[in-house]
């Protein structure tokens, strides 16, 4: 297995040095990029209270943070890496400061709302993932959310742009989540939706839910720059219709765990 320190390494390079720009993904690179971000955002504001104290750890650039900021929520964007976070810091509306999911610094019961949407996939090992995890509920009041994202093991695969040959590793990507080693994606593992559930009632969180969050389209969106809203909106009809089927989740882009501290 390939070293976390080393993943670690690499993700700095990957987000900061290589000028990565999340924002763009989410709404730019491809019509799945604002699916995702539109039924994330959706996912998250049907169960939160207004005016909410929202932790967005593993936030990038912030583009989830600024959204939460704009609707009312008082908002603390963490991330590891320091270019991502002064662009974060350029919204004005939040504040943000560097760190890890791992060791938050953060009071114990002093926030409504942990996101960890983005560090599970570059944590290679369960008992980090579940230090993460367990990380997010010290830091949460009594009944506070948790949404966590994960990468589905099928969809990584499916990327048709990816060329005519599967990965070398494939068959432990599937089998264990491994991420394959070739591409410059600094993954650590990738999830079924039925183990990402696990994962977060192990942890110790209640009323456990697991949505493929882009839904049955999401993989052909992927593969289009627009499309028109009249598409974008059937897509987000389906996801919201059918993204919680074990099937449908194992076959959208992203998973989303959402689960709530005693
Ligand atoms: C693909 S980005 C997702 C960003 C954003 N949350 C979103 O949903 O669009 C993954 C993010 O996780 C951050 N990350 C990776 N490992 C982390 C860790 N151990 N603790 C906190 N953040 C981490 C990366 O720096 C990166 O900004």
């Amino acid at each position: 297995m390939v070293s976390q320190k080393d993943i670690d390494r690499r993700i700095q390079a990957y987000y900061g040095r290589s000028g990565w720009n999340e924002a763009a993904r989410l709404t730019g690179r491809s019509a799945q990029g604002s699916l995702e971000f539109e039924r994330t955002q959706e996912l998250i504001a049907e169960r939160i209270r207004l005016g909410s104290r929202i932790a967005d750890v593993g936030g990038a650039t912030g583009i989830h943070a600024a959204a939460l900021a704009d609707a009312g929520h008082q908002v603390i964007l963490l991330d590891p890496v320091i270019e991502q976070v002064e662009k974060a810091r350029a919204y004005g509306t939040f504040d943000a400061v560097v760190g890890d999911a791992r060791a938050l610094p953060f009071e114990d019961n002093s926030i409504d709302v942990v996101l960890v949407l983005g560090p599970l996939y570059h944590l290679a090992k369960r008992e980090e993932r579940l230090k993460a995890l367990h990380e997010a509920i010290r830091v949460l009041r009594s009944g506070g959310w948790v949404f966590a994202a994960a990468i589905p093991r099928l969809a990584r695969l499916s990327a048709v742009s990816d060329g005519i040959t599967l990965p070398t590793g494939w068959e432990s990507l599937i089998e264990q989540g491994t991420p394959p080693e070739s591409g410059r994606f600094p993954g650590g593992h990738f999830h079924t939706g039925a183990e990402l559930a696990l994962e977060l009632t192990d942890a110790g969180l209640l009323q456990v839910e697991v949505v493929g969050v882009e839904g049955p389209a999401g993989l052909a969106l992927e593969q289009l720059t627009e499309v028109d809203e009249d598409i974008r909106q059937a897509a987000l009809t389906l996801a919201r219709a059918v993204g919680g089927q074990p099937v449908v989740q194992d076959l959208s882009n992203h998973l989303l765990g959402m689960g709530r501290r005693a």
